[in-house]
């Protein structure tokens, strides 16, 4: 049986978040992804804290790429505490988590800064994975179309077409984020044709323009039910990806 249920183009993001403590924990746990990766057919991207993107990125061996978890929505200048773009594609990074609902939260992100590190991912040639999150089944739709909407306006939806950057969505309901209990497989693909539709009002094409990714307690035990969600082209895992053991066990599972 071929375990793996999309080997062609299944992505999948371990997000860090904010993990682990020290630089040498970090490097210990990036040696993990670094000895299992051989011969994958999946494409590996970990989402690190800034600053041990650099570090990382010179003890790597492996195809794995890297992300940051945040870019500024700003060029350069007098913007303290801010890392743009063009310092992450110069250590390597090569994708962007935009709108996490963590960082959408604990940073009060408003629309037009999301429009902003959009863009400066696409000018610095950085993939965007954009989280887009929901609440519960009542509300999913609306909180999905609504964030949607309001992320793509006809700016940002010219500017992502003109330079055809090919981007993912993750959906991320916020009630299965660290729950230890993923979505459903039919609920999963209703809410991400909910994404698609919306999308293919403005235009964007899935698997052509863009992907779509789920994010949500996933881990080694449930990774192959969701892969085989007809809507699902890849996975976003946070408490599993800094987890030794699953981290093992994900790699064994997919390649
Ligand atoms: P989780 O996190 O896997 O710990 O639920 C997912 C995410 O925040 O993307």
């Amino acid at each position: 049986m071929n375990k793996n249920p999309k080997p062609k183009n299944l992505f999948v993001g371990f997000n860090w978040k904010m993990n682990p403590n020290t630089i040498t924990e970090a490097q210990e746990l990036f040696q993990i992804y670094n000895d299992l990766n051989v011969d994958l057919s999946f494409l590996p991207v970990i989402f690190v804290p800034n600053i041990y993107l650099y570090p990382l990125q010179k003890q790597n061996f492996s195809d794995i790429d890297f992300g940051t978890q945040n870019i500024s929505s700003k060029t350069a200048g007098a913007f303290t505490s801010q890392i743009s773009g063009q310092m992450l594609t110069s250590v390597g990074v090569k994708y962007v988590l935009i709108n996490h609902s963590e960082t959408h939260r604990n940073l009060k992100l408003d629309f037009e800064t999301i429009q902003g590190k959009f863009k400066q991912a696409i000018g610095n040639d950085l993939t965007t994975v954009l989280c887009v999150s929901c609440n519960d089944q009542e509300t999913a739709k609306a909180d999905l179309e609504n964030q949607l909407q309001n992320i793509f306006n006809s700016e940002l939806t010219q500017r992502v077409k003109s330079q055809k950057a090919i981007f993912y969505i993750a959906l991320e309901p916020i009630l299965n984020i660290g729950s230890g209990k993923a979505l459903d497989c039919e609920n999963i693909n209703k809410y991400l044709e909910i994404i698609s539709e919306f999308m293919a009002k403005i235009e964007f094409t899935k698997n052509q323009d863009y992907h779509t990714l789920y994010g949500g307690s996933v881990n080694a035990s449930n990774l192959i039910e969701i892969g085989k969600c007809d809507q699902v082209d890849g996975f976003l895992i946070g408490g599993a990806s800094i987890d030794p053991d699953q981290i093992t066990q994900i790699f064994n599972l997919l390649k």
